[in-house]
């Protein structure tokens, strides 16, 4: 009797487990999605926050070049995590491993042409279910407008030193040139679904 009802609980336990991920495939919660995203996305901006000021204060902008070159991916690749892949990217861009891919890219004109016509870039967010390679991939992108600490590294008038070692670093740099509430970028996430 016992050993009946372990194997009617087995059964039922295997049959939920290969029933979820399919009917999760057809019916993603996009809610659930968006908030894991903005989740994954504040404590991403957070470190790169605090890392960015730490180093200003410590070193200054042109050594806190250096800080951002050697972290910025480290701090990337850390943010990855339950099947999130995380990046920044941007049309503009300083170091080419964040060039963005033909959706990002489109996003990316999709959100410069918003805030053209007026819209906020600190709202500026695309959630959508693509298909990649026969599998369902859920993708989300955050804009980053340009504030005013940026300017120091990115803005119309980046100090000599500071060029310096931007150029050091990112030869083929064309992040500069930005001014105040511009886009600068975007952060982008996507999780597999299937
Ligand atoms: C101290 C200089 C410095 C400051 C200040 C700074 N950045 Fe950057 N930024 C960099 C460097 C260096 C990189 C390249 C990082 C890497 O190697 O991935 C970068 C990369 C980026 C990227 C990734 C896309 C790309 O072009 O490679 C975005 C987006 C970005 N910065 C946004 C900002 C924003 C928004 C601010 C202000 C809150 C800011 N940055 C302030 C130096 C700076």
């Amino acid at each position: 009797m016992k050993q009946a009802l372990r194997h009617a609980a087995l059964a039922i336990v295997l049959a939920g487990g290969a029933a979820m991920p399919a009917l999760a495939a057809e019916k993603p919660d996009m809610a659930e999605l968006k908030g894991e995203a903005r989740e994954i996305i504040q404590g991403f901006f957070k470190e790169l926050k605090g890392t960015l000021v730490s180093a200003m204060k410590e070193k200054g902008p042109a050594g806190a070049v250096d800080v951002c070159n050697t972290k910025a991916q480290e701090i990337t690749a850390k943010h990855n995590a339950k099947g999130w892949q995380v990046g920044r990217t941007a049309l503009k861009l300083r170091n080419p491993k964040n060039a963005p891919d033909a959706w990002e890219k489109a996003v990316l004109e999709e959100f410069e042409k918003k805030i053209a016509e007026g819209a906020d870039p600190k709202k500026l967010v695309k959630a959508e279910i693509v298909e990649e390679n026969g599998r369902k991939v859920f993708r989300l992108m955050k804009a980053i407008p340009t504030m005013k600490p940026c300017l120091n590294c990115h803005g119309e008038k980046v100090s000599e030193d500071v060029l310096a070692v931007i150029r050091k670093h990112y030869p083929q740099d064309q992040a500069t040139g930005f001014r105040l509430g511009q886009l600068r970028g975007a952060f982008t996430l996507k999780k597999p679904l299937n």
